[in-house]
């Protein structure tokens, strides 16, 4: 079978990866972009010259169903999430993971179901996701996930530490990138002392790396895996 992809998240730091490792293997890409997307322009020009197609279809089921159901997708990248600046940016209030990370994710699962193409979905989640989780990060990515895995397609999931790099661009994260910076710190150490799983579920990945292992849990034809930290670097 030809792969054919939809990505989600395009304009990210993962995804603009995602799109790069997909365009680097000849696969046909949809990049998806937000239709009042500020830089619309500018992600049009990057992400055609990575080789994608853009689409800028609404943010609803009727919307994304009706485009994937024209581009029939053999697999969907979903690689969504917002930060507290970002959805302060948005205007997304309340509890902004339930908004942005789980009810987009429902609206890619939904689609990607109702569009027929029965494509396979791989979804960029997070170490520690839990739907008991106590943190409304972590719960919302285990919601998402548990969307994905209750969606009646094949599937994979891919759950980092940090995800660290040159490239993010005007969109930086500079507690995250401090924090994994100490944690590999600590974690050298761990892993000096024979903790070396540990080290490697926890140890922060590259978005290039991270790109490569989600689209080899896509085209490989894993089915229905929750990819960590060592499996992840494996996938490369
Ligand atoms: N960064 C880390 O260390 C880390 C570690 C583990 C897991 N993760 C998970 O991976 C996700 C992606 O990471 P990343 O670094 O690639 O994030 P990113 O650069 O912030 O990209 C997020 C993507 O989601 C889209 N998005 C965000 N809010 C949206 C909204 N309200 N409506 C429509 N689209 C929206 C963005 O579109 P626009 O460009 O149009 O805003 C962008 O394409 C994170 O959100 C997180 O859940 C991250």
């Amino acid at each position: 079978m030809t792969p054919r992809a939809f990505v989600t998240g395009a304009t990210g730091f993962v995804g603009r990866a995602v799109v790069q490792a997909l365009a680097a293997r000849g696969v046909p890409t949809v990049a998806h972009v937000r239709p009042d997307s500020k830089k619309l322009d500018e992600w049009r020009r990057r992400l055609g010259e990575l080789g994608a197609t853009v689409d800028t279809c609404a943010w609803d089921v009727a919307a994304m169903t009706a485009a994937m159901r024209t581009h029939a997708p053999t697999h969907v990248w979903n690689v969504i999430g917002t930060t507290r600046r970002r959805a302060s940016a948005d205007g997304v209030a309340g509890d902004i993971y339930q908004a942005v990370d789980v009810g987009l994710s429902k609206i890619v699962v939904a689609a990607a179901v109702g569009c027929g193409a029965r494509p396979r979905l791989v979804q960029l989640s997070s170490i520690g996701a839990s739907v008991k989780s106590s943190s409304a990060y972590l719960r919302g990515r285990g919601q998402a996930d548990a969307a994905v895995m209750s969606s009646g397609l094949p599937w994979a999931i891919a759950r980092p530490s940090f995800i660290v790099g040159e490239g993010r661009g005007d969109d930086k994260r500079t507690l995250e990138d401090a924090t994994a910076a100490v944690a590999n710190l600590a974690l050298g150490v761990v892993g000096f002392f024979g903790g070396k799983q540990l080290r490697a579920t926890y140890r922060s990945i590259d978005p290039a790396t991270l790109a490569a292992a989600l689209v080899r849990l896509g085209l490989d034809d894993v089915r229905d895996l929750i990819a960590t930290g060592p499996d992840l670097r494996a996938a490369t």
